[in-house]
């Protein structure tokens, strides 16, 4: 491998003291676009946290490696510096702040960098019509009486402002109704280039009708049993995780 982009090395995490993640390894290059694939409870949302540096998760052995840097002990806001993002698979509500001021402090914040507020607003818009979001969402309220596909399609948009290295998509198309699942992809394929890279968690196989994703890994009982190509997608459609999970036994 010439590059070490994100390496994850026997990674066991625990969650209010029971072992969730027990030995997962995972690497990730610059440009590829991985699917984490897995049964509820399987341990995909507490890869995610624990990529972010989510405290209710501990890591208890392994390293998670990002650019050569050891991330286990940054605190997120750390860990977004280094360009790291989470699209979350519960949004949270903020009543009271709009999308676009949340939205310039996120990346004055990320960025350490000031950015006009008409210069912000300009970019805003822009990324907002790729998503085909109407304008007067950026003066609502952060998720405040979202639906479950505006919510989504705010973390895209959080994505797309924010202009991670590494996005890290959890669920993005649970909830969402056909159109919405189409206009989150765009949002990842507009994403998508050899500079940065995109891990989607999922459980069923939807966006993948509209995203091509280099690599598929299949996430049980806390550990990938199984990794490929698209491939594998097909497979898991026709036999489900139970099949595979008696295939790939304890190994
Ligand atoms: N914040 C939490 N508090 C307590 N238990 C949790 C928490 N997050 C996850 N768990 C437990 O960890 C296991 C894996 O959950 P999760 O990572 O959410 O799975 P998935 O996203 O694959 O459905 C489940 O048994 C869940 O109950
Ligand atoms: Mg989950």
């Amino acid at each position: 491998m010439a590059e070490r982009f994100l390496v994850i090395k026997d990674l066991h995490v625990n969650v209010e003291d029971s072992p969730i993640l027990k030995g997962l390894n995972l690497e990730v290059g610059r440009g590829e676009v991985h699917v984490i694939m897995g049964p509820n409870g399987a341990g995909k949302s507490t890869l995610a946290n624990v990529l972010l540096g989510h405290p209710k998760y501990e890591v208890t052995a392994g390293t998670i490696e990002f650019e050569g840097k050891l991330l286990n002990d940054l605190k997120p806001d750390e860990r977004a510096k280094l360009g790291l993002f989470l699209s979350f698979q519960y949004p949270e509500e903020i009543p009271g702040v709009t999308m676009e001021n949340f939205l310039r402090m996120a990346k004055i914040a990320q960025t350490g960098e000031s950015i006009s507020i008409t210069k912000f607003n300009r970019i805003l818009r822009e990324k907002m019509d790729l998503l085909a979001m109407k304008p007067e969402y950026a003066s609502r309220y952060v998720n405040d009486g979202f639906s479950g596909g505006e919510k989504k399609k705010s973390e895209i948009l959080q994505m797309l402002v924010l202009e991670p290295k590494l996005a890290v998509l959890d669920e993005t198309d649970s909830g969402l109704d056909v159109d919405a699942v189409r206009v989150v992809a765009q949002g990842v394929k507009q994403y998508r280039s050899s500079e940065n890279a995109i891990v989607i968690i999922t459980h069923h196989s939807r966006i993948l009708e509209y995203i091509q994703p280099d690599y598929v890994h299949f996430l049980i009982d806390g550990r990938i049993a199984k990794s490929g190509g698209p491939e594998l997608i097909a497979e898991i459609e026709q036999s489900g995780f139970a099949a595979l999970q008696s295939q790939s036994g304890r190994a």
